[in-house]
């Protein structure tokens, strides 16, 4: 449990300190969304007219680096860059490459909605990244640009075949689906998968995004999903399924690579098990994503908190973490951060 982890000065005291909420879930995953900025804006997430944080109240790459190296101390394992998108951030490469050589890491990986991909790909798999999820909601280039507002299929699949061919393997797709738009893609995106040897997420649509297009009308169960794509191709259960990961997992039963995942946040949702927290771009922890009240992280560094303090921080943060959501029990209140402001 208090494995040695060799590294600065606080390392003994902060290893003493495990990320353990009060509903005894252990915190080892973080994501860490490194701008609010997106070059996209997804239906789901992001308002049309809105305002980016001013650079100054972003994380630093110091800063990020050193979060991360205190929560590692503190029992973190993955983590998970996203933004925004995340490859809008001047240089990310240098921050790949600052992460990936933190002690006691066992996974760093990244959330991107792919238009950089071309450029960044190579560059970042060089730098020590080891995977990444692409964000495509469509294969169809109109309904692509309705739910992305932005004409921008082509780039997105250039992007994924650079990754492919920087190694970072296996690509995960994530495809939120509304009904009435993407939601007859089930198939071609299960075909897709086979064919690519992809793993795609189909992802619940969740209340925050930006005014009011979430509703019972607009989400689409995932079982429904599965049920449409099983009669096509047969699927069986993942053998390798991840007990704390929100998706659910299947194989093709005729052995095709490939698999189709479910995140059913709001029709099965996976509070229980929830092992993550998340930083914002501007330094604030949160531990759900649908929380109401957030810690300032980056205010006490700037006054100079040291390392055993941040961990303080973090261990106060944690014991905070809300037990669930309440999307379905009439308790939900939206959280006044949009997606895009959170981080996916
Ligand atoms: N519901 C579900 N998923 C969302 N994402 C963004 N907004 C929402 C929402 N309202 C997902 C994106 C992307 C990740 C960053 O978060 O699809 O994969
Ligand atoms: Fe940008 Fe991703 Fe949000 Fe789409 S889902 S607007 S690509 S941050």
């Amino acid at each position: 449990m208090n494995s040695p982890r060799p590294t600065s000065d606080s390392a003994s005291d902060a290893a003493a300190r495990v990320l353990s909420d009060g509903w005894s879930r252990r915190i080892e995953n973080l994501r860490i969304s490194v701008t609010d900025r997106c070059n996209f804006r997804c239906v789901y997430c992001i308002p049309e007219d809105i305002e980016w944080l001013p650079r100054k109240k972003l994380l630093t790459f110091e800063e990020i680096t050193r979060i991360a190296r205190v929560a590692i101390e503190c029992g973190i394992k993955k983590l998970r860059l996203t933004g925004g998108e995340p490859l809008l951030r001047k240089d990310l490469p240098k921050l790949i490459g600052e992460l990936a050589r933190l002690p006691g890491l066992a996974d760093l990986a990244l959330t991107t909605n792919g238009t950089e991909l071309p450029r960044l790909a190579k560059p970042l798999a060089d730098a020590g990244l080891e995977r990444i999820n692409v964000s495509l909601d469509s294969l169809d280039r109109a309904t692509f640009e309705k739910l992305a507002q932005r004409d921008a299929l082509a780039q997105v699949l250039a992007g994924i075949d650079a990754a492919e061919a920087a190694g970072l393997l296996p690509i995960s797709i994530n495809c939120v689906v509304i009904r009435g738009v993407n939601d007859g893609e089930a198939v071609d995106f299960a075909r897709f998968a086979r064919e690519r040897r992809f793993e795609v997420r189909f992802i619940e649509f969740m209340p925050l995004e930006h005014g009011q297009r979430w509703g019972e009308h607009a989400l689409v169960p995932g079982h429904e999903l599965r049920a449409r794509i099983d009669a096509e191709f047969p699927l069986a259960p993942s053998p390798d399924q991840d007990p704390h990961a929100p998706s659910k997992d299947w194989i093709f039963a005729d052995g095709a690579p490939g698999t189709v995942g479910f995140i059913d946040s709001v029709t099965a949702p996976f509070c229980q098990t929830c092992n993550r927290i998340r930083l914002t771009a501007d330094g604030k922890l949160r531990t759900c994503l649908f929380s109401l009240r957030e810690h300032d992280v980056l205010g006490p560094m700037r006054a100079g908190i040291d390392d055993a303090g941040l961990a303080e921080l973090l261990v106060g943060a944690v014991a905070t973490k809300e037990l669930k959501h309440h999307i379905s029990d009439g308790l939900f209140v939206k959280p006044e951060r949009t997606m895009s402001r959170i981080g996916g």
